[in-house]
């Protein structure tokens, strides 16, 4: 019988996807934030057939080039910023995603904190856990409705249009930015107002929403500029990745005033915060969880380790490639 190909998945996974790779695979699973550099994965990649990786593991020319290996790379998310995906071309090397399984479970969670900063809901927990809660006061704890107000989105792809349907439920007016705009009959379902530049998306909308893959054109494309152009009593989101925003600006925009809040799931040097941030008013900090559920982590991890086991072992099972 052939031995088993072998596989790196960098870190503990939902336990199904481990018990199927370690099934058809010859598994290693690393610890948590052990791969998180270059060095270590090249390390770890030593007779590697395949590849399971975070989006916090560095997969550059680099790491891809060190190797001659592997067959397979697949990421444990839909955004594969981390991995350089032009060097595993060129290395025709398969890389595998997560798009679609995720798509409800991050607009919802991206919805959860636009609620949670607009309601203040973190901070008026934090107040009554602190033990001062003396009743229902007229000022206290005020905040905004979303219904009425209007929701920019820049990066209108699956979750981007997941998150306009649900903001339309909820009486928003939604507008957006996009590098393409959609067609007609999309914009129309959704009830989606096109602007043509980011910097119009971010003078007249209310809650701006970063819903856009990071690349060499997003990269700080939220930045000081921007943060002066929006209205005083706007909310930042961003569920997408931290890069996206010149989180350094965004601190002082929130701690001068200049934005009135806001909600973000994921951070420039994750998972380092700012200290601004730690401290600015009207601020909401998840740690990483917009696509955090039970079932969608596991459908996630299923279909990366499909790309893994399509790759290595010609299963026929779901999965889906950047590159092929
Ligand atoms: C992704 O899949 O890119 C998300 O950031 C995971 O939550």
């Amino acid at each position: 019988m052939a031995p088993k190909p072998t596989v790196l998945l960098t870190e503990p996974a939902y336990p199904e996807v481990v018990g199927l790779l370690d099934r058809h695979t010859n598994l290693t699973v690393g610890n948590r934030g052990h791969y998180n550099s270059e060095d270590a994965l090249i390390e770890g990649l030593k007779g590697m057939d395949g590849l399971l990786c975070m989006l916090s593991n560095p997969v550059t020319a680099k790491v891809i080039e060190s190797t001659d290996t592997l067959k397979v790379i697949a990421n444990y998310a839909v955004g594969y910023n981390n991995i350089d995906v032009d060097a595993a071309s060129r290395r025709q090397i398969p890389v595998g995603n997560t798009p679609d399984v995720l798509t409800e479970t991050t607009a919802e969670g991206t919805f959860a904190l636009m609620l949670a900063v607009a309601r203040r809901i973190s901070e008026s927990e934090r107040d009554l856990r602190d033990g001062n809660f003396d009743g229902w006061a007229p000022n206290a704890w005020l905040g905004f409705d979303l219904s009425g107000r209007t929701l920019g989105i820049l990066g209108m792809g699956r979750i981007g249009q997941a998150l306009a349907r649900k903001a339309r439920a909820f009486g928003m007016e939604v507008i957006y930015h996009n590098r393409n705009r959609l067609p007609d009959d999309v914009e129309i379902s959704l009830g989606a107002t096109f602007v043509p530049t980011v910097q119009e998306l971010a003078r007249n909308c209310d809650v701006l929403s970063l819903n856009c893959p990071l690349n060499e054109e997003t990269r700080h494309i939220i930045n000081g500029g921007i943060f002066k152009l929006m209205k005083k009593d706007a909310i930042l989101i961003n569920a997408a990745r931290g890069p996206v925003v010149d989180e350094a600006a965004l601190a002082d925009a929130l701690n001068k005033r200049l934005i009135w809040g806001a909600g973000l799931d994921v951070y420039e040097h994750e998972p380092e915060i700012h200290p601004g941030l730690l401290t600015a008013p009207n601020t909401v900090l998840l740690p990483h969880i917009t696509s955090a559920t039970f079932e969608t982590r596991r459908k996630m991890g299923m279909l990366a380790a499909g790309a893994v086991l399509n790759v290595l072992c010609g299963l026929d099972m779901p999965c889906n490639f950047v590159n092929r």
